[in-house]
């Protein structure tokens, strides 16, 4: 149950880049590759900007999304869209990045196929975990129908149908998410850090983050208030 509080969101942001970039290079040296899962969102883009500049072998990179929004290529709320733009530039550009919805929009041969490429990862090195003012997560969202299959399924994604927020999503389950050697939560905001605290031994199915602040999921949350 740690907390990891910084001052700003830059300095979070710089501390966290560090992190992550120190357990890719750590992965590599071991194994020689290395798994990212980061989230869409605003939250993340300072992260982004800062791991651009870390020089590591991002060739031996996969990155991924935690969920994605089912919507055409080309559309601005796609989060591959954002991910493309601000993260696979600089030095990350050498990454591979694992389309979530490379089949869209062909719902059941995407599953099939992502399902098929999850399986076929080894646990993920980092994951970087969202979280909304409702307490969802990846797509997680407790008022869709399919929480607690996104919470209690083996397969490794599904499609959820949030009623609260745009469009359909694909998101990484719950066990697949948790399936990492690091698990960090990124949020900014004294409100969400407010949600975060009453999430703490929660029903999952109606606070999805309390799936990954468990004794055996263990996420960090990493917190900086709003500037
Ligand atoms: C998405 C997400 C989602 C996000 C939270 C927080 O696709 O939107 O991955 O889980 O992380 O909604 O979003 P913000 O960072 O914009 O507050």
């Amino acid at each position: 149950m740690s907390e990891q509080h910084f001052e700003t969101p830059a300095l979070l942001d710089r501390a966290l880049a560090d992190s992550i970039s120190e357990q890719l290079q750590t992965a590599i040296a071991a194994r020689g590759e290395a798994t990212l899962v980061v989230s869409g969102g605003s939250t993340p883009k300072g992260l982004f900007a800062e791991l651009t500049n870390r020089a590591l072998d991002w060739s031996k990179v996969t990155i991924l999304l935690a969920d994605e929004r089912w919507v055409a290529m080309e559309h601005n709320d796609r989060n591959e869209a954002m991910l493309r733009e601000r993260l696979l530039s600089g030095h990350a550009s050498a990454a591979t990045l694992l389309s979530l919805a490379a089949l869209y929009p062909d719902v059941e041969g995407n599953l099939a196929q992502l399902r098929a490429q999850l399986d076929a990862l080894p646990s993920f090195d980092v994951v970087v975990l969202g979280m909304g003012g409702d307490s969802h997560t990846a797509s997680l969202f407790p008022c869709s129908a399919e929480i607690q299959e996104g919470l209690s399924t083996h397969e490794a994604a599904l499609m959820t149908n949030p009623t609260t927020a745009p469009h359909a999503r694909v998101s990484l389950s719950r066990q697949r998410l948790a399936n990492t050697r690091c698990g960090i939560v990124h949020i900014v905001g004294a409100d969400k850090l407010a949600v975060i605290e009453k999430a703490r031994g929660a029903q999952a199915s109606t606070a999805p983050i309390a799936a990954f602040l468990t004794p055996e999921t263990d996420f960090t949350v990493w917190y900086a208030p709003k500037d």
